[in-house]
């Protein structure tokens, strides 16, 4: 499908009745995209190398997609849930419990990363509730974290700068200390360590009372929060066994990782750790519908059928058919053309090619795993000092970056939950080599830009 045709002029007064989060923005008219890049109505092309916010893991502008769609909504669009099953739906949740970690077969659906991440906190409740354990309804989370903006997500969410204004109206739930190599929060380095960030875990739970405690969430390579730091090869072995000694839920945040992302399926199997929830979303539909669930280990579904039968909870909207024909097509999509294989792949490439930037002075940090890749900005290479989170060091290279023709995720917050500057890669998966090589080559004139205004 070719969309070369001149760009259709945007009305410039056309945002005047759209509710913006930044409500003094001007925002370019997004025009199409295809395969990596998106063309605004100017004319203006894109290289999108973070996926928009991770989340076109396939690429832009598919046609099989486009028709899929189509052809779904002709048959119909909308049964609500509590009426009907429909096809698509059992086609996606039969092709997810196949992808999924053994005894995770089970696929509850929603539309987006929030409500997923609500689902997983209710049902882990639920599933305690269900063996005679109420009280078991807090759940812990990490501090510089990100799991969503709904009011129990953010609950869970340790992103500082998000939860701020909001703080009042969150539930109570406890965080620990983020894995942070980088920047480690006890002062010391793996292995000598001991795996302290893990540990804390139970530290909190011991506090805390785990009869008060129902789940333990994390993502295996936190994103917009922390710039995709890459855990010690057994950090999550010790989360599980932790999990395990106090009847405490693991859910694997894999909204960002999901589907691919690291290179492999789940990004938690790089730990060889099998949680009991696993959230989904972004890279599920690549974007082309809103799309999401929970993938739900049977035998806390099988609890709850022999209890009270029942799991009250779900959206209008989910499991909708024209979502799940889309989920389907996405999934077949990776399969047929062994994507997952090639984030692997090219992620060995894009690494090489990123710790070429670490001869700027502002650049702290390189890293990641597949086709996920964090870049943390320091004011001062030898003491790691970050920016003042005032002067905006990480969005300013964002800025220079787009204007350059590069789309790159901005992170805050990763040192302290205020301090500290980001960005992250997470390009579809089937960038080329050459486009990766343009990416970092336009990475690096925006960091020679920026540093220009910043470090002179
Ligand atoms: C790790 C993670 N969890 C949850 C969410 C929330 O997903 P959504 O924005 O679809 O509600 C996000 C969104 O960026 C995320 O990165």
């Amino acid at each position: 499908m070719s969309h070369s045709a001149a760009p259709v002029r945007p009305d410039p007064a056309g945002d005047r009745h759209i509710f913006h989060s930044a409500l003094r923005r001007q925002y370019p008219v997004i025009s199409h995209g295809e395969g990596c890049y998106l063309y605004d109505t100017d004319g203006k092309r894109y290289l999108d190398a973070c996926g928009g916010a991770m989340v076109v893991n396939i690429g832009h502008g598919i046609p099989e997609i486009a028709q899929v769609m189509q052809e779904q909504v002709g048959r119909v669009a909308f049964a609500h849930r509590g009426q009907f099953s429909n096809a698509p739906l059992q086609r996606l949740a039969a092709l997810v419990a196949e992808m999924a970690p053994a005894g995770l077969d089970l696929f509850f659906p929603v539309c987006g990363g929030s409500e997923a991440v609500e689902t997983a906190i209710k049902l882990a409740h639920k599933y305690h509730r269900d063996r005679g354990r109420p009280e078991k309804r807090r759940v812990i989370a990490r501090w510089q974290s990100y799991h969503g903006n709904t009011l129990g997500a953010l609950s869970a969410s340790g992103f500082s700068m998000r939860r701020a204004q909001y703080a009042s109206l969150l539930i109570d739930f406890p965080h620990i200390a983020p894995m942070y190599c980088y920047r480690c929060p006890f002062g010391t380095a793996y292995p000598a360590c001991g795996l302290a960030c893990a540990n804390d875990l139970e530290r909190i739970i011991r506090q805390e009372g785990a009869h008060t405690l129902s789940a333990f969430i994390a993502e295996p390579l936190v994103a917009a929060a922390g710039g995709a730091p890459v855990p010690p090869r057994d950090y999550f072995a010790r989360i599980r066994e932790i999990c395990d000694r106090y009847d405490v839920l693991f859910i694997s945040d894999e909204i960002v990782t999901g589907f691919g992302r690291t290179g492999r399926t789940f990004a938690i199997q790089h730990w060889d750790t099998v949680p009991d929830l696993i959230v989904v979303a972004k890279g599920m539909s690549s974007g082309y519908a809103p799309l999401a669930g929970v993938i739900v280990k049977r035998a806390i579904a099988e609890t709850i059928r022999d209890a009270s039968g029942l799991f009250p909870h779900g959206y209008t909207y989910g499991g909708n058919p024209v979502g799940a024909a889309v989920g389907v097509c996405v999934l077949e999509y990776l399969r047929k053309h062994q994507l997952i294989e090639r984030a692997a792949e090219m992620g060995v490439y894009l690494h090489e090619r990123l710790a070429t930037l670490r001869v700027h002075p502002s650049v702290g940090d390189v890293r990641g795993l597949g086709l996920l890749a964090g870049i943390e900005f320091v004011r001062d290479r030898a003491t790691k000092a970050p920016f003042d989170p005032v002067t905006g060091y990480g969005l300013a290279v964002v800025q220079e970056a787009t204007r350059r023709g590069l789309l790159v995720y901005p992170g805050t917050g990763s040192v302290d939950g205020v301090a500290g500057d980001h960005v992250l890669l997470a390009p579809p998966f089937i960038i080329t080599r050459e486009q990766i090589d343009t990416a970092v080559g336009l990475l690096d004139e925006t960091l020679i830009a920026t540093e220009q205004r910043y470090l002179a």
